[in-house]
């Protein structure tokens, strides 16, 4: 076996719905429309500030308009739920994203439910996340857990009858990520299990997962003695970890120790270039299908 055989490229398979996503914008194009994203930031929390520029670029270069406003940390709620207003009423921005985490003096719940549930490409508005529970699949589903379910689905993992952990019942990636897992529906039908930092004897529960996923935010947490030969493993987990021979002085780990678990592991996910191209191509396509979503299917008096 060469060293990249049991890797889960999610480069790749990223490359390949952006590929499709162009596709689908120069089709709007041609019809005069162009798919606009708006970002907002408040503060400069330098992971935030990271993240936004990439999802940013990765807009430019598909041909999605991108605008990013940025409020000071200390703007207040008020301020920011009136330019969530603003865009909520503005016809050529198609999806909001607003960057968590927010300043803790604003209360993201509210913030979040104050998006257009049309405009919602994070799927955080409540609107959104019933529709996930409910398996109605006109809802938007958030990013990261949508792009592990399509990079398990790529990659030709049978999720059907498996037995999947979730380690983190987070609101961004934990929860949602057994919402679309356990549904009665084609590449679903997982048996779930969420664990917790109130779980007890996490390893045993990870040892008869056939599909394990990390997303509980703590550094190498998973090893190879928690793992079934032959398991899928998903890492999400982004941390900072001190390395003093780096100019930075840290440099990012996931929450799964990649050198032993791959010893053992079926098939696994680098990171990075595993999950995080994922949740980016999922946000242009969530942005994609909310453009095509504002194309009114003409009522029967137009047409007359
Ligand atoms: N911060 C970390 N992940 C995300 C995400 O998927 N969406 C938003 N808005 N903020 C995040």
């Amino acid at each position: 076996m060469t060293a990249s055989d049991n890797l889960i490229d999610g480069r790749s398979i990223a490359e390949q719905i952006h590929r499709e996503t162009a596709e689908r914008i120069g089709s709007l194009k041609a019809r005069g429309l162009a798919p606009g994203l708006t970002f907002v930031r408040v503060g400069e929390d330098p992971a935030s500030r990271v993240y936004v520029g990439m999802k940013e670029r990765m807009s430019q270069r598909l041909g999605i308009r991108s605008t990013t406003e940025v409020l000071p940390e200390g703007a207040t709620e008020g301020v920011l739920l009136e330019l969530i207003g603003r865009l909520n009423a503005d016809s050529g921005v198609h999806g909001i994203l607003v960057q968590a985490p927010l300043p803790r003096h604003i209360d993201a719940a509210r913030v979040y439910k104050a998006v257009s549930p049309d405009k919602d490409v994070d799927g955080f508005h409540p609107v959104n996340v019933g529709k996930l529970l409910l398996g109605d699949t006109t809802g938007f589903v958030p990013c990261t857990p949508a792009g592990v379910h399509e990079l398990l689905i790529r990659s030709g993992v049978r999720i059907e009858g498996a037995d999947v952990v979730v380690l983190g019942r987070g609101t961004i990636v934990g929860k949602p990520m057994a919402a679309l897992l356990v549904q009665k529906a084609r590449h679903a039908n997982a048996t779930v299990t969420v664990c917790h930092s109130l779980t007890r004897d996490i390893a045993v529960h990870c040892r008869r997962a056939d599909i394990l996923i990390a997303a509980l935010g703590v550094a190498r947490f998973v090893k190879a003695d928690m793992i079934k030969a032959g398991a899928v493993v998903i890492d999400v987990g982004v941390n900072r970890e001190p390395d003093s021979s780096v100019k930075t002085g840290y440099r990012l780990v996931g929450d799964v120790d990649f050198d032993s678990v791959r010893q053992v592991a079926g098939r696994l996910t680098p990171n990075p270039g595993g999950v995080g191209p994922m949740t980016i191509a999922m946000l242009m396509q969530n942005t994609v299908r909310a453009a095509e979503n504002s194309i009114r299917a003409p009522t029967l008096d137009s047409r007359t």
